[in-house]
């Protein structure tokens, strides 16, 4: 039997995580997002003092390091060593600290195999770049999500700006430019569409109509939203 799994893949500031949790409330499914274990492990590099350019050292501060997600916050909240590290992993410092620990294929497999024990359960709706093509080739729905590059650094620049935080437009362009490139261009699990994916450019388009093609998607695949 085919996983009960949507992944939703894409690049930086597509979307993904506002779209994705959404489904999953109206599916009453999980949402996981893989980006938070990827950027917790990143949190828990730079606190070591270990340089995420550097695999060895990488993978010694993770050795010892506890990472987990919280499925009853709806995947909001991820716990390093105990600790609630949600808001601290949602700095750009550390956004790009994990695009280049992601690259690590030790790193990669470690947090894969926590990402498929998610859908031994319920249903999931997981976001990231691999899950279509890695994580979950097998997924029944998969999803594409991009959106022009001036879009989605538009999007993101509203967020910082929402939290407080100082950032130009061209800074946060530049910035998702050079993760989409060290996503994009790895060797492992690089950021692509499945063959059977849906891409969906998201650009002119909001929320409410990006969830509702989803959810047409689950419901040809016999996946019912219950609201
Ligand atoms: O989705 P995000 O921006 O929170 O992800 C942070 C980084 O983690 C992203 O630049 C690449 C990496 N990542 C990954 O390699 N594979 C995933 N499934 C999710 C995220």
């Amino acid at each position: 039997m085919p996983p009960r799994v949507i992944a939703i893949d894409g690049p930086a500031g597509a979307g993904k995580s506002t779209v994705a949790l959404r489904v999953a409330r109206r599916l009453g499914w999980a949402y996981v997002d893989s980006g938070a274990m990827y950027r917790a492990a990143a949190l828990k590099t730079v606190e070591s003092g270990a340089s995420p350019d550097d695999p060895a050292a990488v993978l010694s501060s993770l050795a010892s390091a506890d990472i987990q997600l919280d499925l009853r916050n709806h995947g909001w909240s991820i716990l390093l060593d105990g600790r609630d590290v949600s808001e601290a992993i949602r700095s750009r410092a550390v956004a790009l600290a994990a695009s280049k620990v992601s690259q690590i294929p030790e790193v990669r497999s470690r947090l894969i195999a926590m990402q498929r024990r998610f859908a031994e359960g319920a249903g999931v709706v997981m976001e990231g770049r691999d899950i279509g093509t890695v994580v979950f080739p097998e997924a029944p729905v998969k999803i594409f999500l991009t959106a022009q590059p001036k879009e989605r650094a538009k999007r993101r620049l509203d967020e910082e700006q929402e939290k407080g935080r100082k950032a130009t437009l061209a800074e946060i362009e530049r910035e998702i430019q050079r993760r989409d490139k060290l996503d994009a261009e790895r060797a492992t699990s690089p950021l692509r569409p499945a063959p059977d994916a849906m891409v969906l450019d998201t650009t002119g388009l909001t929320v409410p109509q990006v969830v509702e093609r989803i959810l047409v998607m689950a419901r040809e695949k016999g996946f019912a939203a219950n609201r």
